[in-house]
């Protein structure tokens, strides 16, 4: 069975916490597509010039420790703007969502351009200061020397670059469920999700 969620939304919204949800009820793969950003972003870092780190990304780039590091993030989200790098990327993704027993993918444009057909598309918002203080546990928890008002810069920069460019701007799909996690828990979050995707599956179980 081929079926496709799709998971997109602004830094810090609880995406990956969703989609980690949603693939554990239902027993599909599940891929953070941001990690791939993350990690051509590191080798960036590092000096590979970005299409050849995008071009030559292996698995052992994207389960290295450091991936979440807040420079990590600004490198990130500046390669992901480049489109010889998210070009790199797109065939893996595809691949990914079309596996046998159903996919998850979070990310910023999965919805609109890796996956336009997904069966299920949500995309997961919260406030500005819900997100920084999220994240900023997150950071700190990690050992990360951050403040929160600096996290908060750090999100609305990326989010403005993201949403800005050219290629793949992050967007919800017109057909996507939104999801403002604001106010709401993990639980919470997590069960209106399994909701839509229960919807979707019932429903195309009928056809
Ligand atoms: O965890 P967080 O929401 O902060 O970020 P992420 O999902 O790990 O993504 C890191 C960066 O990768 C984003 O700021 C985007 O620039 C980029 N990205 C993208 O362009 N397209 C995707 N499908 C996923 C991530």
């Amino acid at each position: 069975m081929k079926f496709t969620v799709a998971v997109d939304g602004p830094a810090a919204a609880g995406k990956g916490t969703v989609a980690r949800a949603i693939a554990a009820e239902f027993g599909f793969a599940h891929l953070d597509t941001g990690l791939l950003y993350r990690a051509v972003g590191r080798r960036v870092l590092e000096g590979v010039p970005p299409e050849i780190a995008a071009s030559t990304l292996r698995h052992g780039d994207v389960v290295r420790d450091g991936l979440r590091a807040p420079e990590v993030s600004r490198a990130a989200s500046e390669v992901a703007a480049l489109p010889d790098v998210r070009q790199a990327l797109v065939e893996f993704q595809r691949e990914f969502a079309g596996r046998d027993g159903g996919a998850v993918l979070d990310g910023r444009d999965i919805g609109t351009v890796i996956c336009p057909d997904a069966e299920a598309k949500l995309f997961v918002i919260a406030s500005d200061a819900t997100r920084a203080h999220r994240r900023w546990l997150e950071l700190t928890a990690a050992g990360h020397d951050v403040t929160e008002a600096g996290v908060l810069d750090d999100i609305r920069e990326r989010d403005a670059r993201d949403a800005g460019r050219r290629d793949a701007p992050m967007k919800a799909a017109s057909d996507a469920v939104v999801l403002d996690t604001s106010d709401l828990d993990v639980e919470e979050a997590a069960a209106f999700a399994l909701e839509v995707v229960r919807t979707r599956l019932e429903g195309r179980e009928g056809v």
